[in-house]
């Protein structure tokens, strides 16, 4: 079923639909419901707190409870979910996808949850957006009914125009959030770097159609064209694979542009480690290790579908690491697009080496800042669990990172890339970098301070957001189980940023 989303000045009491969903907050006293759900209490009179009480029902982010209405409002069902003592942006895109996931299957859904400023209209209607994700491609019984029909985002602003844009770009961003799920959950032998090159032509094909759509150019190099240009980091990873790389590359140059913003993806379509494989148990949702590349890509689409007045280019190489016979080979020395040498000693540090191509590609198209998403070490994820992603890179362009995330409703913390990560990259004596020294400390900063030497010393930020592309456990807010599509909403943050700064 499509599902159709509404705007609209409301009563939740009054609005006729199967289920109406009111936010309560927790506080000290007990639950509180939200100003939007004011009416909904009053229908229930003094008998509204003894019955929350009754289901102990506090108010606490991820509780959610469904109640019969009993003929107490238009609509047959009322949806409590909890949204915290003092809700911000964040808490309520989460309760919004709680109540997408508590009512998947209702015709119609009327939201009476925080949404009185352009901020939080966004939040509602891409929590719910996100919440309501599933991924049923492959399951061969499908339920016909599986969505709601009619989702109706109540807002006493709903007139005013920065709630109506607003409710239209959160639609635009949550698009891309669920397209990069769609790839993330697409199984590697049907994901190949080919297969993943097809279906962002066909994304592609689908934002820029029809009238008043974006200009983007895409274009993506097959594997002739990565040997004759000479991307001999992507060339070496993908050798060893039957499916051979390919290399998307998007330009959205707006007229009046002034900020050029380059974008760089890690394109892993699958990484068993290649010859330094990896134990069995880690390669489980190694289909997950396009995620950067994904990331950037729907994030490309969605800046232009904004219409956001920067210009954006990104490159997303794409390469499956196998073992075979032609697989690359601890001690070889690849010679990097641009020229750089280096000496390879672990097939499994294979990310850096695409990166390490796409950054100088990036370079040469002049951008004033470039920034770079990767699932690209366990060393981060180990230090920042599988929820909060890390920033590296150039201090102001981190600095301005955080702050997008912190509006995104991700998280993310920055991490430093110390001196000596510099010495341990230039140990090799017999080319110019060394890929990897089999030290296991700092292995995350290390990469950085790798990428580092392929960024010509321009502003950048380098995002390792490895464990955070795919959710191993139970669907939480917003965020379902396996694909989760972290970073698009940062990225596209981070662009409107740039296009409000005045340079
Ligand atoms: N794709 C992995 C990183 C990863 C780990 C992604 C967990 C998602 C979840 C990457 O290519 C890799 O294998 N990294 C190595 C780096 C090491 C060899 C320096 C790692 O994590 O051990
Ligand atoms: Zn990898
Ligand atoms: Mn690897």
């Amino acid at each position: 079923m499509t599902t159709t989303y509404t705007l609209r000045n409301a009563s939740p009491a009054k609005t006729r639909a199967e289920a109406v969903v009111v936010g309560v907050l927790s506080s000290g006293k007990g639950p509180v419901v939200c100003d939007a759900g004011t009416e909904v209490a009053r229908a229930w009179g003094r008998k509204w707190l003894p019955l929350l009480s009754s289901m102990g029902f506090s108010g606490k982010p991820g509780e959610a409870v469904r109640i019969p209405s009993g003929g107490k409002l238009n609509s047959a069902m009322l949806v409590l979910v909890g949204l915290g003592p003092d809700p911000d942006g964040t808490a309520v895109r989460r309760a919004a996808g709680v109540a997408a996931r508590s009512v998947p299957n209702a015709a119609s859904v009327a939201l009476a949850l925080p949404a009185e400023t352009p901020e939080l209209v966004d939040a509602v209607t891409q929590g719910h957006l996100l919440g309501s994700y599933t991924y049923t491609k492959h399951k061969s019984k499908t339920d016909d009914d599986s969505g709601a029909g009619e989702v109706i985002v109540l807002s006493p602003i709903a007139r005013k125009a920065d709630a109506v844009s607003a409710f239209a770009e959160a639609q635009v961003v949550a698009a891309a959030v669920r397209l990069t799920r769609d790839w993330v959950n697409e199984p590697p032998g049907h994901l190949t770097p080919e297969g993943f090159a097809a279906a962002v032509t066909e994304a592609h094909k689908a934002a820029t159609k029809g009238r008043g759509a974006p200009k983007v150019k895409l274009e993506i190099w097959d594997h002739p064209t990565l040997t004759e240009r000479g991307l001999g980091g992507t060339l070496a990873v993908g050798n060893g694979s039957d499916a051979k790389p390919r290399l998307a590359k998007l330009t959205w140059s707006p007229r009046g542009a002034t900020t050029h913003l380059a974008l760089v993806g890690k394109g892993v379509t699958f990484d068993s480690g290649g010859l330094t494989i990896k134990p069995s148990s880690s390669m489980v949702g190694m289909k997950g290790d396009m995620g950067g590349a994904a990331c950037v890509i729907a994030a490309t689409l969605a800046i232009a579908q904004l219409g956001l007045p920067i210009k954006v280019t990104t490159f997303a190489p794409m390469a499956e690491n196998m073992v075979s016979g032609s697989s690359f080979r601890p001690g070889d020395i690849v010679t990097m697009y641009g020229g750089t040498t280096v000496e390879i000693a672990n097939t499994d540090a294979e990310g850096r080496m695409l990166l390490g191509d796409a950054l100088v590609l990036a370079v040469e198209e002049d951008p004033d800042v470039i920034v770079d998403v990767a699932t690209l070490t366990g060393h981060l994820q180990l230090a920042l669990g599988d929820k909060v992603g890390a920033v590296l890179g150039s201090q102001d362009i981190v600095d301005a990172v955080l702050l997008a995330g912190d509006r995104a409703g991700e998280q993310h913390w920055p991490m430093p890339i110390p001196e000596e990560m510099k010495e341990r990259i230039s140990a090799s004596k017999v080319a110019d970098l060394l890929q990897h020294d089999w030290v296991r400390w700092g292995g995350g900063l290390m990469a950085a301070a790798f990428l580092r030497e392929f960024t010509d010393g321009r502003p950048w930020a380098h995002l390792d957001i490895a464990g955070k592309e795919l959710n191993t456990g139970a669907a939480y807010g917003h965020v379902p189980s396996g694909g989760t599509g972290f970073g698009v909403t940062t990225i596209v943050e981070y662009a409107r940023s740039l296009a409000s700064k005045p340079s």
